[in-house]
């Protein structure tokens, strides 16, 4: 099998969201934990603090900093090579994907994965490979969305864009067979105004989606937001 062919992973999927709009998807990022509840979260899950963190599928690397603050060390790995070069100015990087970790093992306290590569069923390759690089007692939290609560499962459940890459039922069943832990956290996106969360929608859902939410919801600046966290232990 060819693992990784004129600079492409053969796991590597383009996230069309961040590829094509990294700029919205800043907004969105930006606009994701006003209240800081999934912060809190992946603290009480694992924390970093003092530890070596892998934030797997780092896209532009927003997050790279915040982890740096009090991270022993925050390493960012992203198989886009035009996203990487994005991450790269915000911290420590390097090209690889969830099948093709280019850490050693036994290396890493803290894994995440935001809304990357985890989209069972066919995620195997990519968790052994997580348990390969973490430390024994280490932690890998994956974050999800919440395809049942909140304003936003609401819009997955319309979106066949959504639907055609992943389903709740799929997704919990396969974490629980990996004997992964599941947290729901319900939050909110808070954008700075009713075009910014447009806009934002506009980068996840087709048009014809977001023009109904947005007739239904005219002038709405936030919605209700379930995140669903998978924790697994080495
Ligand atoms: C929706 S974006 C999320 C980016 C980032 N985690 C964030 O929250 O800002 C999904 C990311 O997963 C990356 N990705 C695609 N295939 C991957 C793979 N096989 N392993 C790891 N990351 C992958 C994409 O390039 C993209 O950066």
């Amino acid at each position: 099998m060819t693992l990784y062919r004129d600079g492409v992973f053969s796991d590597f999927h383009r996230a069309p969201n961040i590829a094509d709009h990294p700029d919205v998807y800043e907004r969105e990022n930006e606009a994701i934990d006003p209240d800081g509840r999934l912060w809190r979260a992946l603290r009480e899950r694992a924390d970093w603090a003092g530890r070596t963190v892998l934030d797997l599928g780092c896209g532009t690397g927003f997050w790279l900093p915040r982890y740096a603050v009090d991270a022993a060390e925050a390493i960012g790995v992203e198989p886009d090579p035009d996203l990487l070069v994005r991450a790269a100015e915000r911290g420590t990087v390097r090209h690889g994907s969830a099948e093709h970790i280019p850490l050693a093992d036994a290396s890493v306290d803290v894994v995440h994965a935001r809304f990357a590569y985890f989209f069972p069923p066919g995620c195997d390759a990519g968790l052994a490979e997580v348990r390969r690089v973490l430390r024994p007692g280490g932690t890998l939290v994956v974050i999800d969305n919440d395809g049942r609560r909140g304003e936003f499962a609401d819009l997955l459940t319309a979106s066949p864009w959504a639907s055609a890459q992943w389903t709740a039922d799929t997704t919990d069943a396969w974490w629980r067979e990996r004997g992964a832990e599941r947290t729901e956290v319900m939050a909110s996106w808070r954008c700075r105004d009713a075009a910014e969360l447009e806009a934002v929608l506009r980068i996840e859902f087709p048009g014809d989606v977001v023009d109904g939410w947005v007739r239904a919801n005219p002038g709405r600046r936030e919605l209700s937001y379930g995140y669903v966290l998978f924790t697994v232990t080495a």
